[in-house]
């Protein structure tokens, strides 16, 4: 075979492994919300496929990732609509130089509209008659999931039109969903504690977040929106900036991050201010979008399969870094998990110094393909920890050793074990490996278990090394003078170290239950099982089988509560517990009431609004309380709606079309007052 072909042949090969691997990462980006590529990887990717299919027209094909947008279907649990107008994605570039081509080439005089590129998640809210009706993901673009009542959730969003002119029939206004940076730390901070994996980026927890079937778990994380485009049949206004203007007055939020720029100087100005000023914002940014002002030329440029030719997006390069991997240490975890530490020669990057990154598992080093010794790149992934992202080509080839993650726990000698399906190795020994213990201790004080105060990180490791702690029944044990032996102490701390401990003998049987570090047992799950096993002793002999039947405990959970206490050590310290006046049992006021009112027995029963009298937590604890069943959506199976104020109008449609009663509040409490007044 000649040269040429050779080459031919070799781009043919390369077209179809990038078509391969861009559909799996827009899967895994949009499905998942589990990136595996970096946003500038995905980007560098997807350029060199539209080159490559540049190069060989002939292979062009409807199905290439180039020609349609990732989608974000593939989640049964809403109804999925076809859009009105395509949605569409953005070309983009990281390069200054083609946004510049890129404005040359337009006709003299066009005027732009330069806005920020919100990283978030786009949504499609329909307006009929004034009246919000649907707000749809971008799905594949020509069809998405209908997640309405979870964009109720966000206030700013209006309900109905409010205007001085006639309503037009048909608005759609197109936005940005994202969940801020505070909320979005909160919630991985919840997150962790509980022992739940964490959102890479806001983005991913704003997309998780929008597809919840809990409304109320939607309405606690936060979200936000900014919309950015306003499209409809026989819409007044002329220009894009006029739209924006227009959607802000019908009380839309806008961002106020909007230039209407008249030349290349005052679009570069404008990319040059945000590149800095964006990292103020209560928001992830990825770029700014450029637009063309007027909607005539905009027609005039139109689209193409996937993109429109009237607007493009510059991309912020992240910001990254060579440095030189010395070390890589191994991290033992509270449940025994052995993560791979990048320790790095100290360098600044957005701002902070970075000198250790987390390597995550064997395989994330191994598809790295790094070792001690070689230059590697380090990124902020997603802006928030430090990421390594590669090496630099020439490293590798030195004399450094290989990279062999160890068989055995670094801290306790004992062989580790992988278990299946997870990419993590565990060491098993969770009884006597030193930091699963000292984690352990750490978690049972901390604030949301028992919260004991002064008895902080440092004290307990302190405490630990010394030997005056080796589990948390220890704690009870603590004695005032070894206390005030300790460096740094006193009588006083001493004393108020004690007084804390004295006070977690409070705490309730549910949070003790989270504090005492059953795997996977978080601080909500802990409520439920507490709700339904009032006791350790009674917890104790739960079966698997009992165990699902809670609400949120699976297979796993449920393995894990037996594992628990099949250890007699377990049960040791759950002794000692008690002994020591610790609460392992609940309290009246958190018993469920005795069951013989159970006058929703067999009712399923869905709620809806807001409420006035009790919160809907409060209800929904009613409703079971009293043998109910709490259901999500409305369908034929539903007994009635207990409907409060502002109740979705998706659900009232369909209670109306399924002939499905509102109850009130008022009714909904006359009728379990009428056998009980518990309530009142
Ligand atoms: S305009 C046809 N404006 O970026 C016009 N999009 O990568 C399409 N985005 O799908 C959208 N901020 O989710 C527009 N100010 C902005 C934006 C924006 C963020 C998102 C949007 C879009 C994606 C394209």
């Amino acid at each position: 075979m000649d040269l040429f072909s050779e080459i031919e042949r070799s781009e043919k090969d390369e077209i179809i492994a990038l078509r391969r691997e861009l559909e799996e990462a827009n899967r895994l980006y949009y499905v998942e919300n589990a990136p595996v590529l970096s946003d500038r990887e995905f980007d560098e990717k997807m350029h060199r496929l539209q080159a490559l299919e540049r190069l060989h027209p002939e292979m062009v094909s409807s199905a290439s990732p180039t020609q349609h947008v990732g989608s974000d279907l593939g989640n049964t649990h809403f109804e999925t609509v076809a859009h009105r107008y395509p949605m569409l994605s953005l070309g983009n570039t990281y390069n200054k130089g083609e946004i510049e081509d890129w404005l040359n080439k337009l006709p003299d005089g066009v005027e732009i509209v330069c806005e920020l590129k919100y990283d978030g998640l786009s949504i499609s809210l329909w307006y009929e008659n004034g009246h919000l009706t649907r707000a749809l993901t971008r799905g594949d673009g020509v069809q998405g999931d209908d997640v309405l009542r979870n964009i109720l959730t966000i206030p700013a969003v209006p309900t109905t039109l409010d205007m001085q002119q006639p309503v037009p029939p048909f608005v759609e206004l197109r936005g940005e969903v994202l969940l801020p940076w505070r909320n979005f730390e909160r919630l991985n901070k919840e997150r962790e504690e509980e022992g739940e994996p964490l959102f890479a980026n806001p983005r991913n927890a704003a997309s998780g977040t929008l597809k919840l079937l809990d409304s109320e778990e939607v309405r606690r994380r936060g979200l936000i929106t900014y919309l950015y485009y306003m499209l409809g049949d026989n819409l007044p206004g002329t220009t894009h900036y006029e739209r924006l203007e227009m959607a802000r007055e019908w009380g839309f939020p806008v961002s106020n991050a909007v230039r209407v720029c008249h030349s290349v100087d005052e679009v570069m100005d404008f990319i040059t201010y945000w590149d800095t000023a964006r990292k103020a914002l209560p928001v992830a940014t990825d770029g700014i979008v450029l637009k063309v002002n007027n909607l005539r030329q905009q027609q005039a440029l139109g689209y193409t399969a996937k993109t429109p030719r009237w607007a493009i997006a510059y991309k912020f390069p992240a910001e990254k870094q060579l440095t030189t991997l010395r070390k890589i240490t191994f991290q033992v975890g509270r449940t025994g998990v052995v993560t791979p530490v990048a320790n790095l020669d100290p360098i600044q990057l957005s701002g902070t110094m970075v000198q250790r990154a987390t390597l995550h598992n064997e395989d994330f080093v191994r598809q790295l393909d790094i070792c001690e010794g070689d230059r590697v790149w380090v990124e902020k992934g997603g802006e928030i920890i430090p990421k390594i992202t590669g090496k630099e080509s020439s490293s590798s080839e030195g004399s450094h050793s290989m990279f062999v993650f160890p068989s055995v726990c670094p801290e306790c000698g004992t062989p580790l074990v992988r278990i299946e399906g997870e990419a993590a190795w565990r060491c098993p020994n969770d009884q006597s490996c030193p930091p699963q213990l000292k984690c352990r201790l750490e978690h049972f004080v901390s604030r949301k278990a028992m919260n004991i105060d002064g008895l902080g990180e440092e004290t307990i490791d302190t405490m630990f090394e010394k030997g005056m702690l080796h589990d948390i029944a220890d704690i009870y044990s603590l004695r005032r003078e070894d206390i005030a032996r300790l460096e740094g102490f006193g009588d006083k701390s001493a004393d108020k170290i004690l007084a804390g401990i004295e006070q977690s003998k409070q705490v309730s049987w549910a949070r003790v239950l989270f504090a005492i570090g059953i795997r996977m047992v978080g601080e909500t799950t802990a409520k439920k099982i507490a709700r339904r096993y009032p006791s350790a002793d009674a917890l104790q002999w739960a079966t698997v089988e009992q165990l699902t039947a809670i609400e949120d405990v699976g297979e796993q959970i449920a393995q894990n509560i037996v594992a628990y206490f099949q250890n007699e050590r377990n049960v040791n310290i759950l002794l000692r517990l008690r002994e020591a006046g610790v609460c392992l049992s609940a309290t009246e006021s958190e018993m469920p009431q005795d069951n013989d009112n159970q006058c929703l027995a067999g009712k399923t029963i869905v709620i809806s609004g807001t409420f006035s009298h009790h919160s809907r937590d409060e209800y929904k604890e009613m409703i079971e309380r009293y043998g109910g069943r709490n259901a999500g959506s409305v369908s034929s199976k539903t007994s009635f709606i207990l409907a409060g104020e502002n109740m979705g109008p998706e659900k009232r449609r369909k209670a109306e079309s399924l002939g499905v009663q509102l109850m009130d509040e008022e009714e909904f409490l006359a009728l379990i007052n009428s056998t009980d007044n518990a309530y009142e």
